[in-house]
């Protein structure tokens, strides 16, 4: 059996993080498009962000056009007595650079400017997102702008945090445009060196898709059939990085007229299915994020909670800032569900419980006109009589009372590994089904976890495991060699490993790693995979101890694994579904089958480092830690309709009420104790 090489070290991002010096409470505001409105509102803005308590007012967002009117003529008067206006207020300025919009003027000067889809389509203006990010003028045009700006505002006191353009590739993830393909090139010679080493890659020996010549490859556009799945891999981060340098143009022209400001730009953590985020961690000061969860789904906490540990993950652990939610409805899902009363706060504390130091939201006041007049925004177009108006302006308040919180670390008690570049190939072309996705695997396991009361960090498969003493991977069926050795040496070191199906079968090309499957997990996990056997569209298969399996199911033959649990029936019949196998001091596990939550959650109760914290907690109530210099905080958040109380003691920071044993927590509130003993004590 091959042993995959080892590598040195994980790789640790060169973490440039920087928290706003000038954000002195928990962030909170939105997203403030003053333009839209005739200035007479401007000043009330002002007060009612006073009276919500908000802290930050993120400007200029869409503003290019009415910053820029023409190519090189500027009018900056209207925000100056904007930034004027909130700083009188007190409030802080996430100063946004206007390029997720280019002006008409540069599509029409320079028409391929706009980027082109996959069938040769050339994307009109009229929305927004509408550049190619290799585009030079738009390069060139969106580091003038964004330099202008830096320049004037650089130094203001108001100006807390940059924010560059908005959710990069988020609605147009990819060009394929001539000159991204030129630009494709470059990267891969960059890559490759040679264009020998392209075709090994890529394998283009299958399907005779030799190439003789650089100029001959091109993007992955419309074709015959499927195309490549290599190439399609690397264009996948080619654009990636193409976004990312886009980001970078802006980030150091600002940089060296504002110092002494962070940066950032808005993630979509687990919404973009376009960018390396990990990759992009590495170049931002502060890690933001947007997050709208699916508002008609009664446990989307769950993927609140999801979103938020992901993006703590991305921070390496340091204070994040939720960017933008909802305060309520969308105006894009199917059917806009309103959030029920006490929602938002709950959401709110979610994010906060899970590491975020702040939360803004889009946007400020809902807009009378244009694409998202049905959004909701924290003054909505009842004003000050409507509810959701109420709820912000008492969060506010109750966020005030939680400044002594920022700066802590959440506590987390086991590892699940996300890796976008693996949840891009897994979910290419021509796989053994349709059911195995990336999402529905890690969305699985994190439930169970959730439900278990387990405080998850979200990791990347490079990252240090070596503290966790359980470690989980949901979904890699893209597994590097550095990946395997790290989840080698971590299992020998100690630690306890779950591994799901399909995960360790090919290399960063999408090439089989050589032998049987899973050629990178093989070693670690004590077996080998003769054959998969996916399931028919709805087909359960029970297992031994009764649990039901769905998906997916195939012939494991243990080499060195003890088989705990086998199939009772289906394809396998008799064959391992669940294995475990010593190495050094610790143990790999590997289950291959797809469990249900609640089966999901009985494997992982059985595992040495899987305990079910969850028996001290009524059901539906989260509880994460925030670890301090001097204090340990507890947020304890109900999702049920009852009041409850969670054993505790210490100093409610809310009500000022002190616990001696029994912490109150609200139906469908939140509680946050700072605890009278430190956590672990
Ligand atoms: C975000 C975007 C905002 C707004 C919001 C609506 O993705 O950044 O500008 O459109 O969605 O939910």
């Amino acid at each position: 059996m091959t042993e995959p090489a080892d590598s040195a070290m994980p790789a640790t991002p060169a973490s440039t993080r920087r928290w706003p010096p000038r954000l002195q409470r928990i962030g909170f505001g939105g997203d403030y498009n003053p333009e839209q409105w005739p200035r007479e509102v401007w000043a009330d803005d002002v007060r009612l962000m006073r009276a919500a308590h908000v802290t930050l007012a993120t400007v200029g967002v869409f503003s290019w056009a009415m910053l820029e009117p023409k190519q090189g003529a500027y009018d900056f008067g209207w925000l100056d007595d904007v930034i004027e206006g909130l700083h009188g207020g007190g409030i802080g300025v996430c100063l946004a650079t206007p390029t997720a919009s280019p002006p008409a003027w540069l599509a029409r000067a320079h028409p391929d400017s706009l980027p082109v889809d996959r069938d040769g389509v050339r994307l009109g203006i009229g929305s927004r997102e509408h550049f190619c990010p290799n585009s030079a003028a738009y390069r060139s045009a969106a580091a003038g702008i964004a330099g202008r700006l830096a320049e004037r505002y650089g130094e203001h006191p108001a100006v807390a945090l940059w924010h560059v353009g908005n959710e990069f590739g988020s609605t147009v993830g990819r060009c394929h445009c001539d000159s991204c393909a030129a630009a494709f090139v470059g990267w891969l010679q960059q890559r490759y060196d040679d264009l020998a080493a392209v075709n090994a890659a890529w394998g283009t020996t299958f399907w005779g898709q030799r190439y003789s010549d650089w100029a001959q490859i091109t993007p992955p556009r419309a074709a015959p059939g499927v195309v490549n799945p290599s190439q399609q891999l690397d264009y996948q981060r080619f654009m990636s990085d193409s976004f990312l340098a886009c980001f970078m143009g802006e980030r150091d022209v600002i940089r060296e007229a504002s110092p002494g400001v962070p940066i950032t730009t808005n993630f979509m953590t687990t919404n973009c299915r376009h960018l390396d985020y990990w990759r992009w961690a590495e170049e931002v000061d502060v890690v933001s994020n947007d997050h709208y969860p699916t508002a008609a789904d009664p446990e989307n906490h769950l993927e609140v909670a999801l979103a938020a540990d992901l993006t703590r993950g991305l921070a390496g652990g340091e204070p994040w800032l939720l960017m933008e939610t909802s305060a309520s409805a969308v105006n894009w899902q199917p059917r806009n569900v309103a959030r029920k009363p006490g929602e938002l706060r709950r959401t709110v504390f979610s994010h906060l419980a899970r590491g975020a130091d702040g939360t803004l939201f889009f946007q400020w006041r809902q807009s009378r006109f244009g694409a998202e007049k049905f959004h909701s925004a924290l003054v909505p177009q009842s004003g000050e009589r409507g509810r959701v108006w109420q709820e912000v302006a008492a969060l506010g308040a109750d966020l005030d009372n939680l400044a002594e919180v920022r700066g802590s670390r959440v506590a987390a008690e086991a590892a699940v590994v996300w890796d976008y570049e693996s949840m891009w190939a897994t979910e290419l072309e021509y796989r053994p089904s349709v059911d195995v996705t990336f999402r529905a695997r890690f969305d699985a396991f994190y439930d169970a976890l959730w439900r278990a009361d387990r405080t998850v960090d979200i990791v990347a498969p490079t990252a240090d495991l070596s503290g966790y003493p359980l470690v989980v991977v949901p979904s890699l069926y893209l597994t590097t060699a550095a990946a395997s050795a790290n989840l080698r040496r971590y299992v020998a070191g100690g630690g306890c490993l779950l591994v799901s199906f399909f995960s360790g079968i090919v290399d960063e090309h999408d090439a089989v790693h050589a032998g049987p499957y899973p050629g990178a997990l093989r070693d670690v996990l004590g077996l080998w995979i003769d054959e998969f056997a996916p399931l028919r569209e709805g087909e359960r298969v029970r297992l031994d101890d009764g649990s039901v399996g769905t998906v997916w199911s195939e012939a494991v033959r243990p080499a060195g694994a003890d088989v705990v649990r086998t199939f009772a029936d289906g394809p396998q019949a008799g064959g391992p579904a669940l294995t475990r196998h010593g190495v050094g001091a610790g143990e790999a596990w590997y289950l291959s089958t797809a469990l249900d939550t609640g089966d999901l959650r009985a494997l992982l109760a059985t595992l040495p480092a899987g305990r079910d914290a969850s028996a001290a907690l009524p059901e539906g109530v989260e509880t994460v830690r925030r670890v301090g210099a001097d204090s340990s905080y507890r947020f304890l958040i109900n999702h049920t309709d009852e009041d409850v109380t969670a054993p505790g003691s210490g100093t409610d920071l809310l009500t000022g009420a002190a616990y001696d044993g029994d912490v109150a927590i609200p139906a469908r509130g939140a509680t946050v104790v700072r605890e009278s003993r430190p956590a672990g004590a």
